[in-house]
């Protein structure tokens, strides 16, 4: 098949770009997203194709580096008048040929599915986004275990106590997390860290990721803890296999929105311990 559009390269972006990524979220119906576009332009590395008309970008997508061992891939988008002709295919190339060996992970629309798996992703589990406000009821999960919130010392046992679960040090994107997050929380047991969650505003909604938590009971706890917050429904992306967290988060208030395919190229699975690992930061850096 013959190159669409030759004359049409990938460039990297900077947060000059960040208007121009905003306008093709919402081109394809999406959120625009503004303060998570900050961050994933400032800490990951955004790529993105000129409209030749000259009006902004026809294609983005941004890499999350966390090292040799992992990237984390997110908000592929190519313009709808653009769709279906070849262009997301490209982009994925160009980024899977500058990846080199490192191994890739995304979470995957059912629209990007078919493209990651035509280039060799293999899908790894799914999640499901949930949202709304969460009933006063569940307020009872935060007296089972305590919280607390964060202070700046606990930035370091929270970057350890994350680099075990996560699987790699993710401290370029954890350092930012008190100026991007409204609230921080943390769980503790006998002066050790059992889990910590993260809230940050996302257009009308707060998101909560990261989530880590050493059992179910932490996590309900930690999500709990949050709610008297904000007054804001909240957004979460809960990997299926925590069935009872999404089972007692719907029993309270928040309903499925969407789900995603998480899928991983050149390994088997994701590195970290899932068993502890509820919620991503946002599926856009895993
Ligand atoms: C998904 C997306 C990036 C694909 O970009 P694109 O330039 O349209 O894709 P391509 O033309 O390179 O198509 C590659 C293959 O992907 C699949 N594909 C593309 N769009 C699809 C759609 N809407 N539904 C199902 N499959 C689709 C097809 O298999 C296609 O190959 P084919 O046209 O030979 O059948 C684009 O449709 C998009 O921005 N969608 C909305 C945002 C989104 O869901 N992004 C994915 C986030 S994980």
């Amino acid at each position: 098949m013959p190159t669409p559009f030759p004359e049409l390269s990938l460039r990297r972006l900077t947060l000059d770009d960040l208007v121009s990524c905003v306008d093709l979220s919402e081109n394809r119906g999406w959120p625009r997203e503004e303060h998570k576009w900050g961050l994933l332009l400032t800490a990951g590395q955004g790529y993105g194709i000129d409209d030749p008309s000259g009006q902004g970008l026809l294609a983005v997508s941004v890499v999350t580096s966390y090292g040799p061992d992992l990237s984390a891939i997110g908000m592929v988008l190519v313009s709808e008048r653009y769709a279906r002709q070849g262009i997301g295919r490209r982009m994925m190339e160009q980024i899977l040929e500058d990846a080199g060996k490192t191994p890739l992970t995304l979470y995957a629309t059912a629209n990007g599915r078919p493209l990651y798996e035509q280039l060799g992703f293999v899908s790894v589990g799914s999640s499901e986004m949930v949202r709304g406000h969460l009933r006063p009821s569940a307020r009872a999960a935060a007296e089972v275990v305590r919280t607390r919130r964060a202070t700046a010392e606990d930035l370091s046992a929270i970057i350890r106590l994350d680099t075990e679960v996560f699987g790699l040090d993710r401290t370029h994107m954890l350092a930012r997390l008190p100026a991007f997050a409204d609230q921080i929380r943390v769980a503790e047991e006998n002066g050790t860290l059992t889990g910590y969650a993260a809230a940050w505003p996302n257009e009308d909604t707060h998101v909560i990721g990261p989530l880590i938590a050493q059992d179910t009971g932490t996590a309900k706890a930690l999500i709990a803890s949050l709610a008297p917050g904000t007054d804001r429904p909240f957004r979460t992306d809960i990997a299926v296999h925590h069935e009872e967290l999404l089972g007692w988060l719907k029993e309270h208030g928040l309903e499925t929105v969407a789900s995603n395919t998480m899928m991983t190229y050149s390994i088997d699975a994701l590195p970290g311990d899932w068993t502890r690992r509820f919620a991503p930061l946002s599926v856009a850096a895993g």
